[in-house]
């Protein structure tokens, strides 16, 4: 295949026959060869493991460029929205497109107190989980259980109604999550307040009890706010990819930000950040030294990786990582200043990136790889990072999902395969099987 630039069209040479093949781009980035023909003119498929090379969708919520560590929402950079926003506020700029007004801020956090409360019958859903349940399977489960408790949001439905689905979903998850924690330590839930922003109600949630007064401190619902904006929306990334896939059945939104939670659990996405605290752990337990640990990460041999390492999409310094970097020396600096897994962090991170194996995958950390350590620090346990991340992720999964259904060109996500069984055999009945 060759294409000049300047050309709307691709040439795609197969059989000896010349195919013209439509070329598109978006505003930004990469261009991309229109396959949506593919197969019926030219009788090919594309064959594209981890759809790697493959643009599923046109999408305005959020611009990557991996090469030059370049991350946009809507338009506004990462490191200003960190730094000037409110989750809140980001929440609101990936839904609606726009920053809010102050006006419509103060309404919207009004109805995120509004519906913060769960129905009651499903409190009684976090006693029948076993002693050492994961949160993330709590959570995926309460969120596609809140359909049967909430009116289905269906897809003609006003736009007030789908502001109502919307800030339930990012109201609740949050008590979800705070009530999943509570499970799990055998702790009384602490209710939602109308009296605290977003941030600071979840905090008071998870760490408040009956026997011990807390209130939570500005600056860690200012640190919470930020790392939840760091986590907001990442373009196509596989739990996105599963919202979108779920949802292109028709399936409803609960149902398909659930299927999201469960694509995110997994190590090599957001459940790396509980991956990395406890390969952190390890080596200071095993007193492994970082050479040691950088050895085994490029052992093929070895199924261990350097988690928070590696990334699809950024082949330089993820700009996320860059700003969790910072906050965590100073978090940690302020709260737990000779935490040893710190010093192994930074010690491995500057061996691998010293080491020509990274050097020449453009292998370098990602956004994982210092926020464990700064939950850590605010006193989150392990097994509740990859739910702060669903939280933050959240604003992300629903803005996809509205945006997928406001698509003209959206179809049910349904790839293909080149199969590699057996061919047509004769059927063996089964007394005559070996
Ligand atoms: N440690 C050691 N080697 C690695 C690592 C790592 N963390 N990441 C990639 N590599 C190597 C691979 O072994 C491969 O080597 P090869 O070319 O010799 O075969 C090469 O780098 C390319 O890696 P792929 O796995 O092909 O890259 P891919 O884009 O498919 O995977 C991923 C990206 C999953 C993030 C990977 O880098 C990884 O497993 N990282 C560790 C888990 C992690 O931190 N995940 C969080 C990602 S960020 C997020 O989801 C929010």
């Amino acid at each position: 295949m060759n294409d000049n630039r300047s050309d709307p069209q691709a040439n795609l040479h197969l059989d000896g026959k010349n195919f013209r093949l439509e070329m598109v781009a978006g505003s930004m980035g990469d261009r991309a060869v229109h396959l949506g023909k593919l197969r019926s003119e030219t009788g090919c498929m594309a064959f594209d493991p981890g759809m790697a090379n493959t643009a599923i969708c046109r999408s305005a919520i959020t611009f990557v460029d991996g090469e030059k560590g370049v991350l946009l929402h809507r338009g506004y950079a990462i490191a200003d929205l960190v730094e000037h926003c409110s989750f809140i506020e980001v929440a609101y700029l990936l839904i609606h497109g726009t920053l809010p007004t102050l006006e419509q801020q103060q309404q919207f956090s009004r109805l995120l107190n509004i519906h913060s409360m769960l129905h009651e019958d499903m409190r009684s859903f976090f006693g029948n989980y076993p002693e050492g349940a994961h949160p993330m399977a709590v959570l995926s489960a309460m969120v596609v259980s809140l359909s049967s408790f909430y009116p289905e949001l269906r897809l003609e439905t006003g736009k007030e109604e789908m502001n109502i689905t919307v800030t339930r979903l990012l109201s609740k998850l949050r008590t979800i999550a705070a009530f999943s924690y509570k499970k799990s330590i055998g702790e009384p839930f602490v209710y939602p307040s109308y009296k605290f922003s977003y941030c600071e109600n979840f905090l008071n949630m998870m760490f408040s009890s009956p026997v011990s007064h807390y209130r939570a401190d500005a600056y860690d619902v200012a640190i919470m706010n930020k790392l939840l904006i760091l986590h907001a929306d990442h373009e196509q990334n596989a739990s996105t990819t599963a919202v979108r896939m779920v949802g292109s059945t028709g399936a409803n939104l609960y149902a398909c930000i659930s299927a999201g939670i469960c694509a995110l659990w997994g190590a090599l996405h957001g459940g790396a950040n509980q991956a990395v605290v406890e390969m952190l752990e390890r080596i200071q337990q095993q007193g492994l030294t970082v050479d040691q640990v950088v050895t085994m990460a490029k052992d093929h041999n070895d199924p261990f990786r350097l988690m928070g390492f590696g990334h699809r999409i950024y082949k330089s310094y993820d700009p996320r990582a860059k700003i969790a970097k910072q906050l965590c020396m100073a978090v940690l600096q302020k709260k737990k200043p000779n935490d040893p897994l710190v010093a192994t962090a930074l010690a491995l991170e500057e061996r691998a990136l010293q080491d020509s194996y990274f050097q020449d995958r453009r292998l370098y950390p990602n956004v994982d790889f210092y926020t464990g350590l700064i939950y850590r620090a605010l006193g989150f346990p392990k097994e509740m990072f990859t739910v702060l991340f669903a939280l933050g992720r959240l604003p992300g999964w629903i803005a996809h999902w509205q945006e997928m259904h406001q698509d003209p060109e959206q179809k049910i996500m349904r790839p293909r395969q080149l199969y590699t069984g057996p061919g047509p055999l004769p059927f063996v009945p089964i007394e005559e099987r070996s």
